[in-house]
């Protein structure tokens, strides 16, 4: 009995460890590449802005081994920023009172849609993304020859930042929305009504859907080498050998546990036979305990005579 217990002190306390980790950490060779990533498309972005004019969007042009990036950019007046906002900037609507910190008289948002790269340059295993990752980032306008420069803090201060995704192909599961800031931490929120995610910082987004991994896939986020498909696969195979296994022990525990009870009761009974308290024997068919009587004084014989 003890033992079963102490089994499943056990299970509950994996189960509530793996619960417990919602937000998770990108593994740092993923952040390396994808924080390069945002200084290359930093510096396309910057070389479309020849005498930009402001709060006008350019699209960069990338290049051929990045098919399927798209990157755009904005030169804005800080002030303008904070006191208007930009109410369609592509799928953000960035909301008066948003700030930059430090302080800057020009600042430039880069747009990134990741396309078909968003897996490859943030790989979310037991998840697959509804939408492609889409980035917004703000730099200083101040040299606009200038590359590798560092992101400005951006935050809002009364309004979130929305996200407005179109065209998401909601198959019927949960989706959610899944945040990366710009340190590599992933955080998970609700999708509001129309495809709509909201932020009050900057860094990348998307809708997310669980795949179809059994249930311990999310503790495997905090272990899992961020590789290929190949090796999400391979590891969710394992977690089904290992859920089955499980069962399996769980299962031999419970007979186990139920075997030596039975055999304990015995034992009882046979003391109390043997101590005279009992005068009828009890056996048990199944959980039913039934006196079983050997004793008996008359037994019946059957007289052979009626047959013959
Ligand atoms: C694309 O090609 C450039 C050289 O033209 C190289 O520096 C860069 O690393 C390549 N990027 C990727 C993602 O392969
Ligand atoms: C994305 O699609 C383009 C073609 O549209 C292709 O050249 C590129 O290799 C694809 N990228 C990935 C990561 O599959
Ligand atoms: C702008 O940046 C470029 C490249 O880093 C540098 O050569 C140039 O001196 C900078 N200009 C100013 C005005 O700071």
């Amino acid at each position: 009995m003890r033992g079963r217990t102490r089994l499943f002190v056990l299970l509950l306390l994996s189960f509530f460890l793996c619960v417990s980790r919602s937000s998770a950490q990108l593994p740092p060779d993923v952040v390396v590449s994808a924080r390069l990533l945002d200084v290359h498309l930093q510096d396309l972005a910057f070389k479309t802005l020849f005498s930009p004019r402001t709060g006008v969007s350019y699209d960069a042009q990338v290049p051929t081994n990045l098919t399927g990036i798209k990157v755009s950019t904005m030169r804005l007046r800080s002030g303008s920023l904070r006191t208007r906002g930009v109410l369609n900037y592509k799928e953000f609507m960035i909301p008066i009172g948003v700030i930059e910190n430090p302080y800057v008289e020009r600042l430039v948002l880069v747009y990134q849609n990741l396309g078909n790269w968003s897996d490859t340059f943030y790989p979310l295993p037991g998840y697959s993304y509804l939408t492609p990752v889409l980035g917004l980032l703000a730099y200083s306008g101040a040299n606009l020859s200038a590359s590798v420069l560092p992101e400005l803090a951006i935050r809002a201060s009364d309004k979130p930042v929305l996200v407005n995704f179109p065209n998401v192909k909601l198959l019927g599961a949960v989706a959610k929305c899944v945040y990366f800031d710009l340190h590599g931490s992933v955080k998970f929120d609700n999708l509001l009504p129309g495809n709509v995610c909201s932020t009050m910082q900057q860094g990348h987004f998307s809708i997310v859907a669980e795949s179809n991994a059994p249930s311990p896939a999310p503790c495997s986020r905090g272990e899992v080498q961020f590789g290929g498909k190949n090796k999400i696969k391979k590891r969710k195979k394992t977690m089904l050998w290992m859920g089955g296994i499980l069962l399996l022990v769980i299962i031999m525990g419970v007979l186990v546990v139920g075997v030596r009870r039975h055999r304990k009761r015995r034992v009882q009974e046979l003391e109390c036979v043997a101590d005279g308290k009992s005068l009828l024997d009890m056996t048990s068919i199944g959980d039913i305990k039934v006196p079983f009587a050997f004793g008996t004084r008359t037994r019946p014989t059957i007289e052979h005579g009626y047959f013959a």
